[in-house]
């Protein structure tokens, strides 16, 4: 999730759930061919042959709307060792809409076609090539057009994001979109949208009929929560959870991340205090403070 799960995030989660897969963030392409750094530095896990955590494989996302330059950089990206390649054509971001990138594209399934398929055609039929869509961009009514587009073009995932990019991330998620896409295509569907535990992955497997789920904003609010769905685990508790962010804290203040600890911290409080309310108090507390010794002695004392 672009801003908020980077390299020392999807460590620290894929180590303490069992993940079966782990997306980047997406990396923007335009029109140029990507030099390798900045695939490194998006995804320094590229150095550990693309694991993260324990053992979890990556896959690299993609996100851009001209499709020979879209697969020059996924075969890169599987030539640097990414399990695969996932393409965004979900993001709601304004900007990228703009210059015809992300959610944009689920008004053209022509186009969503010709970037699949220039890039499975790139890669070879081996590697794994997924995309991530919305229901629509201001509707549903091109829907089934652009999963079909999906399947014609040689993808073997499809995630489907089960709001439109007008909903945003408003509530409901609207799952029974993904059932009719799971009955009428043969593409692995991941459903993903409101999924927040335990209560709503069993909802949401019941309804949109798939067992593949994908999570969003609550593999941030409830850390384990891979584990909580597929194992059973309990939902960690505050002195669990107190430990992995004085955890997070000590590996986020060594070397270069150290500038952006505090708003960084601050940032994953805030989806924590959906699920725990030690984490508002702790947000509180620390909200205005920059001091790194300051703040890690709050999150010891709460
Ligand atoms: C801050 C933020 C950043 C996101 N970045 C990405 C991204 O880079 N790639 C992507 O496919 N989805 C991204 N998403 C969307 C999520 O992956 C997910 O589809 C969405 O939040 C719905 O799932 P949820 O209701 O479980 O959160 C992002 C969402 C948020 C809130």
């Amino acid at each position: 999730m672009e801003g908020v799960i980077d390299a020392l995030m999807r460590d620290l989660l894929c180590t303490i759930n069992d993940y079966d897969l782990c997306i980047t963030e997406f990396v923007r392409i335009v029109d140029a061919l990507l030099p390798k750094q900045v695939f490194y530095r998006i995804c320094p896990e590229l150095n550990n042959n693309a694991y993260t955590g324990k053992n979890t494989p990556l896959r690299m996302q993609l996100l851009g709307q001209e499709p020979n330059w879209m697969a020059e950089n996924a075969v890169r990206v599987i030539e640097l060792g990414s399990h695969g390649v996932d393409v965004n054509f979900g993001c709601p971001s304004k900007a990228v809409n703009k210059s015809k990138g992300g959610a944009v594209l689920l008004k053209d399934p022509e186009k969503i076609y010709q970037i699949l398929s220039s890039i499975r055609n790139a890669i070879g039929n081996e590697v794994q090539l997924s995309a991530k869509i919305r229901l629509g961009y201001e509707n549903t009514d091109l829907f089934f057009e652009v999963v079909s587009a999906v399947e014609s073009a040689g993808a073997n995932d499809l995630a489907i994001h089960a709001r439109t990019k007008t909903h945003g991330y408003k509530p409901p998620a609207y799952w029974d979109y993904i059932a009719q896409a799971v009955k009428r295509s043969h593409l692995n569907i991941i459903a993903n949208g409101e999924v927040w535990g335990k209560e709503s992955a069993i909802a949401c497997i019941k309804t949109s009929h798939t067992n593949s789920l994908m999570l969003g904003r609550g593999a941030l609010s409830l850390p384990n929560i891979g584990n909580v769905i597929k194992h059973n685990e309990t939902p960690m508790g505050w002195q669990q959870l107190k430990n992995l962010l004085i955890t997070y804290s000590e590996l986020e203040l060594v070397g270069d991340n150290s500038f952006y600890f505090s708003s960084r911290l601050k940032q994953w409080l805030r989806y924590l205090k959906l699920e725990y309310a030690e984490a508002e108090e702790l947000f509180q507390s620390i909200k205005t403070l920059k001091d790194k010794t300051e703040i890690l002695r709050l999150i010891n004392l709460s």
